[in-house]
């Protein structure tokens, strides 16, 4: 048969994840072990706790992937693994059983990108229709891809601090919100209103780079003054303020990016794409532009997962890019 069987393996973070996917579009099985419960309570992820939940799980979690598929290792054609950007130890886990695998059966290796693998969660759902941009929003990342064919990728736009997610987490921790804070800002924020004045970083003209250091300190300073004069602020209004922000620069780089590159589609891509407030705002902003097509992945797909990594991994397979055993992980690997 001409089809392809793929192996995903993803453990950059904190979630262990491996996923079978045929032919980089149809997901046969997409196993996700959270940690999340464990760094909960130290209100961000530890590397170390991190390693070692991957170390536990990672066995068990390929061979649910495998099962669940109802794929066996010898009709597998490749084996794709996150390579990096990520934490050093948690890579390590994930790229060491790929090699295992791929040595123990003869199967090719493939190194994804992370984001790459961002990117592709949209192949899951749709076809993608090149020139294309995707916003790619996550804990660590805030980028602009441009796209003019598959497995080529150019950065046009990229945070020069924190990532979107990172500052949703930091707000949210000054509002004594449970740590990931994302979802509890996204919640309050559409109980309350837009009543703080609050700084949007456009940079220099023309630029696609963004910049939240700058948003998450003026948040931080008005609770703080705030607190000093005895006032208080409502947590909702101050949630819908900040998210406000967020999603006016993020919106409002994205749909002039893909004017200006003349695409065909923009795909949203990463752990902050769950928010409703973004997803609202960009639907509505695109629905303005003549024939730009819009793509959403269920939240599932949005988060890290493995099906993700292995329908990027299986462009580059059918490109014949391929890894060998002297395949490491780079925390600060370039797309
Ligand atoms: O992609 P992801 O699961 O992991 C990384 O690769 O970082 O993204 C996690 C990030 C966290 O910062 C979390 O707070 C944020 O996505 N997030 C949200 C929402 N749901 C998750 N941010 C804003 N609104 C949400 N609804
Ligand atoms: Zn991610």
């Amino acid at each position: 048969s001409h089809d392809i069987y793929v192996l995903g393996i993803e453990t950059s973070c904190d979630e262990t994840a491996a996923a079978v996917v045929k032919n980089g579009t149809e997901i046969l099985s997409n196993i996700v072990a959270s940690q999340m419960e464990s760094h909960k309570r130290f209100g961000g992820v530890v590397p170390e706790i991190a390693s070692r939940h991957h170390v536990e799980q990672i066995t068990l979690v390929i061979e649910e992937a495998m099962n669940k598929a109802g794929v066996s290792f010898q009709q597998l054609n490749a084996i794709a693994v996150t390579q990096g950007p990520g934490l050093v130890g948690a890579l390590l886990i994930g790229v060491n059983a790929a090699k295992a695998l791929a040595f123990a059966y003869g199967l090719p290796l493939v190194g994804v990108h992370h984001i790459a693998g961002h990117i592709y969660a949209n192949r899951l759902v749709a076809d993608m229709k090149f020139p294309l941009l995707s916003l790619v929003v996550s804990g660590g990342h805030t980028e602009l891809v441009y796209m003019e064919e598959h497995g080529k990728f150019q950065v046009i736009g990229e945070t020069r601090d924190d990532a979107a997610g990172e500052a949703y987490d930091k707000v949210a921790r000054a509002l004594n919100l449970p740590y990931p804070g994302g979802p509890h800002i996204d919640r309050l924020a559409h109980e309350g209103r837009v009543t703080i004045d609050l700084p949007r970083a456009w940079l220099e003209e023309g630029s696609y780079d963004f910049s939240f250091s700058g948003l998450k300190s003026a948040v931080l300073n008005t609770l703080h003054n705030a607190k000093q004069r005895g006032e208080h602020i409502d947590p909702k209004n101050m949630a819908a303020s900040f998210q406000a922000s967020v999603i006016d620069v993020l919106v409002t780089k994205t749909v002039n990016a893909a004017k200006e590159y003349n695409v065909r589609q923009v795909l949203l891509a990463g752990g902050v794409a769950a928010n409703r407030g973004l997803r609202a705002e960009l639907e509505r902003k695109m629905a303005e532009l003549d024939d730009i097509e819009l793509v959403i992945p269920p939240l599932s797909l949005c988060t890290d997962n493995a099906a993700m990594i292995a329908a990027a991994g299986t462009v580059l397979f059918e490109q014949g890019k391929r890894a060998d055993m002297t395949l490491n992980a780079d925390p600060s690997l370039e797309l």
